[in-house]
């Protein structure tokens, strides 16, 4: 039971040189160089959702964060989704610009972690289940994302986070980064509570000023109600086939665009001229227009209780002081957001006296 780890004392803070084991997921198109540099600067930790993309588009993304901030960040690549040769240079690209980390999801590539490893890169692998927990350790990651059912896009495990959590800290040493449903620092303290030493989040960064999902998206997770979410394999383009995604209930889950794996492709949507089809795996941009209704609108179960759009600071700072004040702990505030340390009122409570809740 990790309840009386600080923030600053855990051991995920001390690996990414971070305020708080707070995360921003790599979200393919969506956790862009301001989101990251946003997370980064407010005392978390961003990754740059860097899947598919090009070399070129990768460095001019890391130059930008590393305008933004002197903080440390990543950037997560997907390798079963990405051609060969592609993934080959967006490795060249990560290792020529000394990015930090690098975060990997899906099936693991244990000679891919090596590799990074080799080059001096701390690679943080997301997984599913426990084998693939004890894999990524094993290949050389540094931490392990522990990702629960309850997560919003693709979904690698079964389990939910708090069970995988637990499953996983039995069998592994490396830290344990809680993901899934997580929007409140009550949640966070729960996953510490389960064995987790961190958090990374996705959907509660989507609705962000920062982030770069459409404002479309953003609202729709805001109005997001406790049966909005569903895990489906209807976007499927452009990923390995049967690949489950959490997304927002809309005219594809409700199947009124018929059979999903039916030819010809049907374009709904372009982003600077690439055509974005029915059913694919792209979420809604600023950079795109287009039918978003139809497109895959990711969000956890967490979306719930993400009520506004705010600054990803703010975000941060309130996931925080919510861990604070449900661990009973003072957590210092990262300075460039408030001066004053977090001081708490209510009494302590005891790992003993938690009651999990589903997340
Ligand atoms: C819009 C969106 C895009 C995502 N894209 C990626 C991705 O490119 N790479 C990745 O490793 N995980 C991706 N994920 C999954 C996250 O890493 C993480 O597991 C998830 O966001 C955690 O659950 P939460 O959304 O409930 O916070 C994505 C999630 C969302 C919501």
């Amino acid at each position: 039971m990790n309840t009386q780890i600080a923030f600053a004392e855990s051991r995920v803070s001390q690996l990414l040189k971070c305020q708080y084991p707070i995360l921003l997921a790599g979200m393919g198109g969506v956790a862009r160089s301001e989101l990251v540099a946003a997370v980064s600067n407010a005392g978390g930790f961003g990754f740059l959702g860097m899947v598919r993309e090009s070399p070129a588009l990768i460095s001019q993304e890391i130059s930008s964060v590393r305008e933004k901030t002197e903080r440390p960040f990543g950037v997560n690549l997907i390798p079963a989704a990405t051609d060969q040769d592609l993934l080959e240079a967006e490795i060249a690209a990560c290792m020529e610009e000394k990015v930090f980390s690098v975060g990997l999801f899906w099936d693991l590539s244990d000679a891919l972690v090596r590799r990074l490893v080799d080059h001096g890169i701390l690679v943080v692998c997301q997984v599913g289940s426990v084998s693939e927990a004890v894999a990524a350790q094993e290949a050389g990651a540094a931490l392990i994302v522990a990702q629960g059912v309850e997560a919003g896009g693709h979904v690698r495990g079964q389990l939910k986070a708090l069970e995988l959590i637990q499953e996983v800290s039995r069998n592994v040493d490396v830290p344990i980064v809680a993901a899934g449903g997580i929007s409140t620092g009550k949640h966070i303290f729960d996953a510490f509570t389960a064995g987790a030493e961190g958090t990374m989040i996705g959907t509660a960064f989507i609705a962000t000023e920062e982030s770069f999902a459409h404002p479309y998206h953003k609202q729709r997770i805001v109005d997001a109600d406790s049966d909005a979410t569903i895990l489906t394999t209807d976007f499927h383009i452009n990923w390995p086939r049967d690949a489950k995604v959490r997304v927002l209930r809309n005219s594809v889950t409700n199947g009124d665009h018929g059979d999903p794996n039916t030819r010809p492709l049907k374009v709904i949507g372009n982003e600077e001229g690439r055509p974005i089809y029915l059913f694919s795996t792209d979420s809604p941009l600023r950079s795109m227009s287009g039918d978003f209704e139809a497109m895959a609108l990711y969000a956890g179960v967490g979306s719930r209780l993400v009520r506004d759009i705010k600054p990803a600071a703010q975000v941060v700072h309130s996931l925080a002081v919510e861990f604070a004040e449900a661990s009973s702990k003072s957590v210092p505030v990262n300075d460039d957001f408030e001066n004053e340390p977090v001081e708490l009122a209510s009494s302590p409570c005891y790992a003993a006296d938690f009651d999990a809740p589903s997340i």
